[in-house]
């Protein structure tokens, strides 16, 4: 049975997109059959990391009812080299688009979840994909609720910034737990060397309470990730970066959640 996995945060450039595309082609690099979908429709960004900007329907005309999610699916597959399976959804990064999905009433968010619940059976059953990811819009945003909603797993991606921390604690508190959703928090971006005693010390203060929150996994700053800033796929063309060696290891911890 499928697994479907939203990733989220209640801060913008966390890392969403960057767990979001990474995690999606190691599943497909080992063998997975996974499906990612685009569901920041205020700032679109997949089509920009995999270089695709033909596509005979975006995610947006699914959500819009205007056609079937096999329409608004490219194949990427040929990233795992054969191994597994990699579809995307693109959300359309045009101006007209984004300020069409921004003005949207609350009956069409209401169709929209029923259309993105429907996925379970469309892409999961029917399709056979193993697992299928939503990279979201940071905060409260109607289709990042929804996206939440439709989830089995929740990733939220926070940094140790301390409004960021407060922020997330108060979605795990008042969102996640309202709709009874598993919840991991991976924290992001972090400059502590949690190797040693001093770091790990550090980075409690800074929690507070560390104990208390589901923390999957604490990833570091890696500088070239930085600079690189999207331009390539880390899991793909860096296999043994520590970054991609940590998203294997997450790869299988999920298995197991
Ligand atoms: N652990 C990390 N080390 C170095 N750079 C990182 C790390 N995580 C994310 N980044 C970089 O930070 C920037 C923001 O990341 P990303 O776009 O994935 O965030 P986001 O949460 O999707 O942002 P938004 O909320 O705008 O959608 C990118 O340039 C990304 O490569
Ligand atoms: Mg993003």
């Amino acid at each position: 049975m499928g697994k479907i996995i939203a990733i989220h945060s209640y801060k913008g450039g966390t890392g969403k997109t960057l767990f979001s595309v990474n995690l999606a082609t190691t599943f497909a690099l080992k063998g997975k059959k996974a499906c990612l979908l685009d569901m920041d429709f205020r700032a679109p960004s997949l089509h920009a990391i995999f270089k695709v900007n033909n596509v005979e329907c975006w995610l947006n005309d699914y959500l819009n009812g205007t056609c079937t999610i096999q329409k608004a699916l490219v194949d990427l597959s040929e990233i795992s080299g054969g191994k597994g399976k990699l579809l995307v959804g693109l959300a359309n990064p045009s101006t007209e688009a984004i300020r069409d999905m921004s003005a949207k009433d609350r009956k069409w968010e209401m169709r929209a979840l029923g259309r993105l619940l429907s996925l379970r059976n469309s892409v999961l059953d029917e399709m056979g994909m193993d697992y299928l990811i939503f990279d979201t819009s940071p905060g409260l945003q109607y289709s990042s609720i929804n996206a939440i909603v439709s989830a089995d797993l929740v990733f939220v991606i926070s940094t140790i910034d301390a409004s960021d921390v407060q922020g997330t604690k108060r979605m795990l508190c008042e969102l996640y737990d309202l709709f009874e959703k598993k919840t991991y928090i991976i924290l992001n971006k972090v400059l502590m060397d949690i190797s040693s005693k001093r770091g790990k010390e550090e980075l409690s203060e800074r929690l507070g309470n560390t104990h208390t929150l589901p923390i999957f996994e604490i990833v570091p700053c890696f500088c070239d990730i930085l600079k690189a800033g999207g331009t390539y796929i880390v899991a793909k063309e860096k296999p043994q970066h520590f970054f991609s060696k940590m998203l294997c290891h997450m790869t299988e911890k999920i298995n197991h959640l």
